[in-house]
């Protein structure tokens, strides 16, 4: 039974609501600047008819009372009305007339959960669906069909006749939102719950604590909230540049337990279900903060107040460890009516363990195997802990290293794999693998604000794979759906929270409702046209793409060059200059391809400009004539390229130096094998065999720095510490060979090396 009310009692009052729309003016309106219907996420099945409805003065609202939250959704629909378009007078009837109506009843027939159809006529709406999740989608659905409809001037408004029938791919349709790095206040979360709402999104995952800030309040341990809760400082400038600098800036915030309340009570309207996450046994310095004796050490540990991963984790050997644990996971339990607690488990260093006598002792006594059986043990217990409150546990994919718990669902977040192996396993999965929905990454490559790395533009979010073919197929229901992630490192203000979640939020959203049958990007971009304006009349700040069709650099070998620029938004203008002059609306408009001759260096601008008014950030291209490089005269090599390895503290290329500790051949560009973790440079020296003379584009992907010359000049430039990023440059070869060398840093964490190119006769490849 998924209602979540009794069912219709005979002779029960039945409650009418009366939509009255005052407005002004006479005629209706349509939603012609925009493909129609444009819904985001996209319905299983969508007909479209003749015809529209007029949604006006005097239309009835009638819910079924059998859904328990006819009300709450009346009041919601109501809401949005006088919020768009104009005042809004409820008034209960006892007889509904037969036109003129928006009828929703309640069919125990539809009996997929969150399922609902929605038939809208000239005579009026027909929503029906089998529980309040699927009323509520429907008339989320119709609130889309109705918006944007230009303006609120009008009498009435022309919603589109259409039948829709409709339910979700997934049951777990997630977001995730990093509120430890940076505190955002209840407010903001409400207005995030809207908008997942909008997007037919039912899990808020919040993530409430970790190193550099604890963010709930617990009645046990006071000094979370007055201690944990708060830094000195905070790092600027990204966590990879050396030697870190703080702003000296005492920073912090929490939520009480009646902010708690409110933001669960806030998305249960929206049929949100709230995943409290409570990290442990890593991620926890700003908890030590508060309670040293919980460290292995037993005593202080040295605030976090920078990004990564803190070697100070909970010691998993002292009972006081696990009596806090419990104490916190006991009111947490209390607070959120979710089955779900997501108790962290990734990026725990077993160092402190290792020297711990306490944690050393407990591995003995348990005959563990190692730290991360000792991992194991302690999610076990809160695992069984969390059981005698109701509670099921969800982890990072870590937990599944050292034995999974027997009931604990994965979050895969490493990649596919986690979530493969779990769901094989027979564990619930929620796929969240980085490089697809991380929405801390970038979202493109120019004029993005500081991000913490990787690159995952809008189509590489709407690409996931949810489902990978690995998954038995008796497995398959075990991958229960997918989320968003969104870390807060480099994120410290709301406008720009929504910004790196707007639009990609609406990506992943659809791939999580959508029948995949249907995912089309091209058609989702075209729709999304319409959704944007959904999001200026909220007030959500999103990503504007400024126009692509050319790099910051460009090398032009004849008299000219075509530039063909595109945005992916039909709906929108794209204006430019060549004159150097900032780009605005009143800019030469773009209509079709340009042809640039640059005598000298020409710069080409660029900017997309909506039908709201907003601007994307200008795009800036030079473009430059450049002679072709002759080729060498060498003809016949061995296969691959010669390296030597250089053991050392580099912070760049042009550092590495000395003797090399081995040296050897490899057959592309990569780290060859049996190479230390950390602090080595590797130099790498080969030709490349240009097939026409042109312009060729190399692309590195590393994580330190690289520097990439053809024929003896700099071509890729990516010589710094950073995450795994990529970078690119441009060269104009004749046709033969090329020499080519490779200059690459790895200092800490983790390390990565690939090259790739393409050109005339070269398809981009490794
Ligand atoms: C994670 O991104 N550390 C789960
Ligand atoms: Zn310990």
């Amino acid at each position: 039974m998924k209602i979540n009310t009794t069912m219709p009692i005979a002779g029960a009052a039945i409650i009418f609501h009366i939509v009255t729309v005052f407005v002004s003016c006479s005629q209706g309106v349509r939603q012609t600047d925009y493909e129609p219907l444009s819904l985001i996420p996209a319905p299983a099945s969508v007909e479209v008819a003749e015809g529209e409805f007029l949604l006006k003065s005097g239309t009835v609202l009638f819910i079924d009372p059998a859904f328990g939250s006819a009300g709450e959704v009346a009041g919601m629909f109501n809401g949005f009305l006088e919020n768009h378009y104009g005042k809004i007078s409820v008034t209960e009837q006892q007889t509904p007339g037969n036109d003129n109506i928006i009828r929703a009843k309640y069919d125990s027939l539809i009996d997929n959960a969150e399922a609902y159809t929605l038939e809208i006529s000239p005579d009026g709406i027909a929503i029906a669906a089998g529980d309040d999740a699927g009323l509520f989608y429907a008339f989320q659905t119709l609130m889309q069909l109705i918006f944007p409809s230009q303006n609120a001037e009008k009498r009435a408004i022309a919603v589109p006749c259409v039948r829709i029938s409709d339910s979700p791919q997934y049951r777990w349709r997630g977001m995730h939102l990093d509120v430890s790095r940076h505190f955002f206040p209840k407010e903001f979360i409400f207005k995030m719950l809207d908008a997942m709402a909008m997007h037919k999104l039912n899990t808020f995952h919040w993530h409430l604590t970790d190193d550099q800030g604890w963010r709930i309040e617990i009645e046990k341990y006071p000094e979370l909230a007055t201690v944990a809760a708060w830094r000195d400082e905070t790092l600027i400038g990204h966590g990879s540049e050396t030697p870190w600098v703080y702003d000296g800036t005492r920073y912090g915030g929490y939520y009480t337990k009646q902010d708690v309340r409110d933001v669960v009570e806030y998305a249960r309207k929206l049929h949100i279900n709230v995943l409290p996450e409570i990290e442990m046994p890593g991620h926890a310095v700003a908890a030590l903060q508060a309670y040293p004796q919980l460290s292995c050490s037993g005593g202080k540990v040295p605030p976090f107040n920078r990004w990564g991963v803190s070697e100070d984790v909970f010691c998993a050997g002292k009972d006081e460890t696990y009596a806090f644990l419990e104490g916190v996971l006991s009111e947490v339990a209390d607070l959120f009516p979710y089955e779900y607690i997501h108790i962290g488990g990734d990026e725990c260093p077993k160092v402190r363990w290792e020297q711990c006598p306490d944690c050393q002792k407990r591995i003995a006594d348990n005959n563990l195997k190692d730290e991360h059986e000792l991992q194991s043990y302690l999610v076990k217990r809160m695992e069984a802990f969390l059981a005698t409150k109701g509670k099921k546990i969800i982890g990072w994919d870590e937990i599944l290293e050292g034995g999974i718990a027997d009931n604990a669902a994965v979050m895969s977040w490493r990649g596919h794999s986690g979530g493969i192996q779990a769901a094989n396993m027979g564990h619930d999965v929620v796929m969240t693998p980085h490089s697809f929905v991380y929405l801390d990454y970038y979202q493109s490559k120019y004029n993005e604000p500081l991000s913490i790395g990787g690159m995952l533009p809008l189509e590489k979010v709407y690409s996931i794979d949810i489902m990978p073919p690995e998954i038995a197929e008796d497995k398959r229901h075990h991958i229960i759906g997918a989320q968003t992630n969104l870390w807060t490192e480099y994120i410290g203000d709301e406008k720009h929270v929504e910004y790196m979640a707007f639009p990609r939020l609406a990506a992943l959203a659809e791939a999580l409702w959508t029948p995949r049958a249907r995912l089309d990007y091209d058609d989702f971009a075209r729709r999304m046209s319409a959704h944007y304006a959904r999001y200026d009349a909220m007030d959500l700040n999103y990503r504007v793409p400024y126009p692509s069709g050319y790099e910051a650099i460009n090398l032009v070998t004849e008299g000219s060059v075509t530039v063909e620029l595109s945005n992916g938004i039909p709906a929108s203008s794209i204006y430019y200059t060549t004159d150097g002059s900032e780009p605005d609306g009143k800019a030469e408009l773009y209509t079709g391809p340009l042809t640039l001759e640059p005598e000298a260096d020409l710069i080409l601008k660029s900017v997309t400009v909506m039908p709201g008014g907003r601007s994307s950030a200008v795009m800036t291209g030079l473009f430059r004539k450049a002679e072709l490089k002759e080729a060498s005269p060498v003809e016949s090599l061995n296969q691959g390229l010669r390296f030597t390895l250089h053991r050392g503290e580099f912070n760049s290329v042009a550092d590495i130096s000395g003797d090399a500790d081995t040296a050897g051949t490899v057959t592309t560009v990569r780290i060859p094998g049996g190479v230390p973790a950390e602090n080595f440079g590797l130099l790498m020296e080969g030709y490349i065999m240009v097939p026409a003379d042109g312009i060729y584009s190399f692309f590195t992907g590393s994580d330190d720095g690289v520097r990439i010359y053809i024929d003896g000049e700099l071509v890729v430039d990516g010589d710094e510490l950073h995450h795994g990023i990529t970078n690119e440059g441009r060269v104009a070869l004749k046709t033969g060979m090329h020499r080519i060398t490779v200059r690459y840093f790895q200092r800490l964490y983790r390390q990565s090396l690939s090259l790739s190119w393409e050109g005339p006769g070269v398809a981009r490849q490794m």
